[in-house]
């Protein structure tokens, strides 16, 4: 795998460092409103572990998965649930754990689907965000870190569902997937 990167960006330490400054944040916000953080899959999965664990309040987690990539790295725009919640969240303050907001059609589909369902509060954090290739007016409420217009992968982010495992964040080749 490690061939196929051609620039690590972000290190192990530097991803644990800004996720606990994250994590407190997110703390210090929601003390005394147990939220529900939603997970969306798969990419943001190792994020929202990592950070459940830096935060000190009592909180209750759930998972939603949504597909608008199939294994292309372009967004094809169509949005698709494809694991739904498993909890009502009407009258819940819920934060959504996205990987990364690209063109931003992922976090506009799920902010719709969300708030139709009545919820008190919607909250968005962000590991990543490209805001070079936004499409919709829109914007995490917290992000770890801002990237350039590079595709990138590891911690949880994948090309064609490889190199989730890697433990780092890597630019991916250019000639892996042109
Ligand atoms: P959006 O709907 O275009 O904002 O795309 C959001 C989803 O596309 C993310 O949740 C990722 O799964 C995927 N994605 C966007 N950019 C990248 C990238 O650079 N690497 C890996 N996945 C990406
Ligand atoms: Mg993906």
């Amino acid at each position: 795998m490690e061939n196929d990167i051609s620039e690590v960006l972000f290190s192990e330490a530097q991803l644990k460092q800004r996720i606990a400054e994250l994590g407190q944040q997110l703390s210090e916000d929601f003390s005394g409103k147990n939220p529900l953080v939603i997970c969306v899959l798969k990419g943001a999965f190792i994020f929202m572990g990592d950070l459940i664990r830096k935060m000190s309040i009592p909180l209750e987690i759930d998972f939603m998965a949504v597909s608008s990539y199939g294994a292309a790295s372009k967004s094809s725009g169509v949005v698709k649930i494809n694991k739904d919640l498993d909890v009502p969240v009407e009258g819940r303050d819920l934060i959504i754990v996205e990987d990364i907001t690209d063109s931003g059609l992922t976090l506009q589909f799920l902010q719709d689907v969300l708030r139709r369902k009545k919820a008190n509060s919607i909250s968005v954090v962000a590991l990543f965000d490209k805001p070079a290739r936004r499409k919709v007016d829109i914007k995490a409420d917290y992000v770890g870190f801002l990237l350039p217009d590079e595709f990138i992968v590891g911690y949880g982010l994948d090309y064609a569902e490889k190199y989730r495992n890697l433990p780092y964040v890597g630019i991916l080749k250019r000639e892996i997937y042109s």
